[in-house]
């Protein structure tokens, strides 16, 4: 039996020796030290043996399961070092391989634009609000005094999607919510509101059936015309740089009384008169106005409130201060184009 024994431990330690990977090693553990393997079914047979012999045999199987144990381990060590090994000088990475180029996307110009705007109107305090692309006839129109039949739709009611919803038609939508919602105890609610407007458009160099606004208004005691030209100097000085002058020529839309269109000195010549201004060193960027009375009617509140309005368009500010000649090329995702905007901020 002794004899058994010790060719069972040549045995297992010549099999633990020459493995060559962990697979093969935990097999070995099966078969030599596990529930079912020859030395416990070994010791179990022990058992029937004379107490004398059963001492003898029983210690050395003992001892040639923890000389196995131990060898066993110990290889596995071996082994898991030698694997590592191996993986760490595959994956070895030669650091003199010309890298790979990962395209990253710059911002859309007319995000930059609304961004640079956000920013000024920020500091002056307005919240950022948006507002539904698909609007009531409600918001759109009749709450900012255009009634059903007004003439001055003709320019805008276009893309119904039922009898009383469009897609609106400009950001202004968002002054007929907030002031519907206008709580008696606020006193002062000031935002701007940016996002894509669609109306009926000649689609050309400098016309798009669907463009971006950005449309604000500023409700508060005592606000004056003054309150406003004051802003709109102040945003055109931010925007365009401080010798940007401004002009307002009368003007008229439903819901402001009086109103104005916004002109600004030509950030290309910069008043002298070129291509781009048409020879008049103006270039209109928006238009504004004290709210109309009848507005804030129809928005549920005292016709005494006192506010200003405006609305700017978006691609017309972009294609100035980047100098691009067709609203168009905001659109097509013509990748060298967008690439020009890349390192902008
Ligand atoms: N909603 C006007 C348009 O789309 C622009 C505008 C004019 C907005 C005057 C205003 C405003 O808020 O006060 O042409």
């Amino acid at each position: 039996m002794e004899q058994q024994l010790n060719d069972l431990l040549a045995q297992a330690k010549k099999a633990i020796a020459s493995s060559t990977s962990l697979e093969q090693l935990n097999n070995l553990q099966v078969e030599y030290l596990g529930k079912k393997s020859v030395l416990n079914e070994f010791l179990k047979g022990m058992k029937d043996l004379p107490h004398e012999e059963r001492l003898i045999v029983g210690q050395l199987a003992n001892k040639i399961k923890g000389e196995l144990t131990a060898l066993w381990q110990a290889t596995r060590k071996e082994l898991e070092l030698a694997e590592l090994t191996a993986k760490l000088n595959e994956e070895k990475i030669d650091v003199t391989l010309p890298g790979f180029n990962i395209n990253s996307a710059g911002r859309h110009p007319l995000m930059l634009v609304i961004e640079e705007i956000t920013n000024v109107f920020n500091g002056l305090g307005y919240d950022v609000i948006f507002g539904p692309e698909v609007e009531s006839d409600e918001f759109n129109f009749q709450k900012l005094n255009l009634p059903k039949d007004h003439p001055a739709r003709d320019m805008q009611d276009t893309f119904y999607i039922t009898e009383s919803t469009l897609l609106r038609t400009h950001c202004t939508n968002m002054t007929a919510r907030m002031l519907s919602q206008m709580q008696d105890n606020e006193e002062v609610i000031a935002v701007i509101s940016a996002g894509n407007t669609y109306r009926r458009d000649d689609d050309d160099a400098t016309h798009s059936h669907q463009f971006m606004q950005i449309d604000g208004f500023l409700v508060a005691p005592n606000i004056s015309f003054a309150n406003l030209k004051w802003t709109i100097q102040y945003f055109c000085e931010r925007m365009f740089g401080e010798n940007a002058k401004t002009r307002l020529r009368p003007s008229f839309f439903p819901f402001t009384e009086p109103s104005v269109e916004v002109d600004v000195t030509c950030i290309c010549c910069g008043g002298q008169g070129c291509s781009i201004c048409k020879k008049t060193g103006w270039i209109e960027i928006m238009g504004a106005g004290m709210i109309n009375p009848l507005v804030y009617e129809a928005c549920g509140q005292s016709k005494d409130l006192t506010g200003f309005a405006f609305g700017i368009g978006i691609e017309r500010i972009a294609m100035l201060k980047y100098g691009v000649d067709d609203i168009r090329r905001f659109y097509t995702n013509n990748i060298k184009f967008l690439e020009q905007f890349r390192n902008f901020n």
